[in-house]
């Protein structure tokens, strides 16, 4: 009996490690189509994640165009791009277009430039963003305001500006690049935590209402990554914060983020959280255990003041 079992099991494990080899065969094949040759538009391209996915698109085989504030930054990236070495997917020269997300003119006319690029946009990647450092009591809402227009309002007036395209077309792909801090709100980052808040809301809603039309929408949530956040964060007078905070120093490669950022595209995920273990846990404890999440929040912000005041 044991021997007709084992005789049994071993053909039987290796075909379905064999199917899911296939499968996952298949998987890669289709995420490679979708990428090669799709129109694929970057917001904050000049730095951190925005400049590495940037990378791992392009190789990907995509058209890019590349959006930011400061158009040298954007030709030095192209001509970085350009000089990569041969990938296996033929490459098309990235396009550039300039513009600030927090004026709701330039985003309109943004737009109409992304769409003149290529003639469509496939797949647009809203990733540029701002973070804030200071107390709530002592930053006006002036500041509130920058941070959200720049995170919040600027991201959904592109949106808005390139759906019907999309719509037309009846093909497209948002991404938002949220946060961990859209699940979960930490002590001192009000503004930015809000702002990702109010991202992840918005782009549910609208993956729910662009189904109808095919439009696919994936919010991604990462945990700290090493980039200039931090460094171009905004504090409670507006000036930059300028300092590298130890747990962005700390934090995942932005070259690693941008892979994974391009998996979770490729697999049309709608949902992806990149984080470590402890902030993943903080999320279901914040909708399982409030009382316990809030009072966690509160010690970490007593003890930052007591460290601020000493
Ligand atoms: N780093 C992290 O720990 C972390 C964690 C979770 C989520 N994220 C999110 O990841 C995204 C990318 O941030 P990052 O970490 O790569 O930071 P980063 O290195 O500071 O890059 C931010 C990008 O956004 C652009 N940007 C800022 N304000 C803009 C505006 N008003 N108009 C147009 N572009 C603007 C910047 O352009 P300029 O060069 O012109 O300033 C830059 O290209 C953000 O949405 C951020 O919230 C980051």
């Amino acid at each position: 009996m044991d021997v007709i079992t084992s005789a049994a099991i071993l053909p039987l494990l290796l075909g379905c490690l064999g199917v899911f080899g296939l499968f996952r065969l298949l998987q890669w094949m289709r995420m490679k189509a979708y990428l090669r040759n799709a129109v694929v538009v970057i917001t904050g391209a000049t730095s951190g994640l925005g400049k590495e996915c940037a990378k791992v698109f392009y190789a990907a085989g995509a058209k890019l165009v590349l959006c930011g504030r400061n158009t040298e930054a954007l030709e030095e990236l192209t001509q970085e791009l350009s000089a990569l070495r041969a990938t296996t997917a033929q490459t098309h020269k990235p396009r550039t277009v300039t513009f600030d997300l927090t004026d709701p003119g330039a985003i309109i006319a943004a737009a109409a430039e992304i769409l003149q690029c290529f003639g469509c946009v496939d797949i647009l990647v809203n990733n540029a963003g701002i973070s804030y450092r200071g107390a709530i009591m002592e930053t006006p809402v002036d500041v509130d305001k920058r941070v959200m227009e720049t995170n919040y309002f600027g991201p959904v007036a592109l949106t808005k500006a390139l759906l019907p395209s999309m719509i037309k077309r009846r093909q497209g792909h948002i991404i938002a690049i949220s946060s961990i801090q859209g699940k979960i709100s930490i002590p001192f980052r009000s503004a930015y935590a809000a702002s990702k808040h109010a991202t992840q809301a918005f782009f549910d809603c609208l993956r729910a209402e662009m189904e109808q039309y095919e439009i696919e929408v994936t919010v991604i949530s990462p945990g700290y990554i090493h980039t200039n956040l931090s460094l171009n964060a905004i504090t409670a007078d507006g000036s930059r914060y300028g300092v590298m905070d130890k747990t962005t120093a700390q934090g995942r490669s932005p070259v690693a983020v941008a892979r994974d950022v391009l998996a979770a595209v490729g697999k049309k995920k709608k949902e992806v959280v990149l984080a470590g273990l402890l902030p993943s846990l903080a999320v279901y404890l914040r909708a399982l255990a409030p009382g316990l999440f809030f009072s966690l929040m509160a010690s970490r912000a007593r003890k930052e003041r007591k460290s601020k005041d000493s």
